[in-house]
């Protein structure tokens, strides 16, 4: 597996791809890899033949007060988790390779709509810097395919909007959730969670399913809901950012006979801000 950290040799190791006629997949990353990026690089390994993960700490979509300094970065251990899932590049460029012209200089991307609720309205400016990174990568990488995880529902969304308003010929791929055994999500910032808070965080996912089931079984009040599932996480111990029931399409507020739908929550336990979701076909 190669490990490359400049444009220009990405640059040459794309060119000897393109020229076997060799599809290219991407897996954009922040690193501290865990079995839920693990299985995005397998997805991508069904989509192409050549599979390119980027692992890169993109500072624009962090905000002042946020954990950019204390996100774990672990190339090493990064690179031995990757061998075992076969990917063969990673690209880990430093901020000045992605950002030439310096942080306050980049030409930003930015979608509207989409990114003005639930994490865009918690955290402004974060989806900015997530499509500007993106669109920065899919420009040095230029991959057929591009595949992100479900975990991060609102920002797959915002991911294929872009992709689609600027007419990228790059298919996205949204590969599902991977959780751990008591259900909690996987994530680099479990790591946040103290002992007892650990043992607390699975009642996020075990509250999304509770109301999934409820939707199943033919509940339609909407609000309701909401504000039952708000009252369990509080009671838990959670600081809840949002839990909302929406249109699995475009978040979107429902009507009662909308059957594709998607349950997302944030909340904060501790130090962890933690988000997950439910899509529910009804
Ligand atoms: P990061 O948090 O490292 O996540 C990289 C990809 O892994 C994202 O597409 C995310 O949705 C997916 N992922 C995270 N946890 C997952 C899980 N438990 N199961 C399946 N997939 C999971 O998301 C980012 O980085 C950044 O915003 C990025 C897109 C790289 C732009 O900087």
């Amino acid at each position: 597996m190669l490990v490359i950290h400049t444009k220009q040799e990405l640059a040459e190791q794309i060119v000897e791809w393109r020229h076997n006629d060799e599809h290219i997949a991407l897996v954009p990353t922040m690193g501290n890899l865990h079995a839920g990026h693990l299985s995005l690089v397998e997805l991508a390994r069904e989509h192409a033949e050549r599979v390119v993960v980027s692992i890169f700490v993109n500072p624009t979509q962090f905000g002042k007060d946020e954990d950019y300094e204390q996100y774990p970065r672990t190339l090493e251990l990064d690179k031995r988790r990757l061998k075992t899932a076969t990917a063969d590049m990673i690209f880990a460029p430093d901020v000045a390779t992605l950002y030439p012209f310096g942080l306050d200089k980049a030409t930003t991307v930015s979608v509207p709509g989409l990114t003005e609720n639930f994490c865009g309205a918690t955290r402004p400016g974060h989806f900015d810097g997530v499509t500007t990174v993106v669109a920065r990568l899919f420009a040095i990488v230029q991959p057929d395919v591009a595949v992100f995880g479900q975990k991060d529902y609102q920002q797959q969304l915002v991911i294929r909007r872009m992709a689609e308003d600027l007419s990228l010929p790059i298919t996205i791929i949204t590969g599902e959730t991977v959780r751990n055994d008591d259900g909690l999500a996987m994530s680099s910032r479990n790591s946040y969670l103290s002992d007892e808070e650990r043992a607390v965080a699975p009642v996020l996912y075990e509250t999304l399913s509770y109301i999934g089931q409820e939707l199943q079984s033919g509940r339609r009040n909407f609000a309701k809901l909401e504000a039952l599932a708000g009252e369990r996480l509080t009671a838990a111990g959670f600081d809840v950012d949002y839990f909302a029931i929406r249109r699995a399409l475009n978040l979107e507020v429902p009507d009662r006979d909308c059957d594709d739908l998607v349950v997302l929550t944030a909340a904060q336990l501790g130090a962890a801000r933690l988000i997950d979701n439910i899509v529910i076909t009804i």
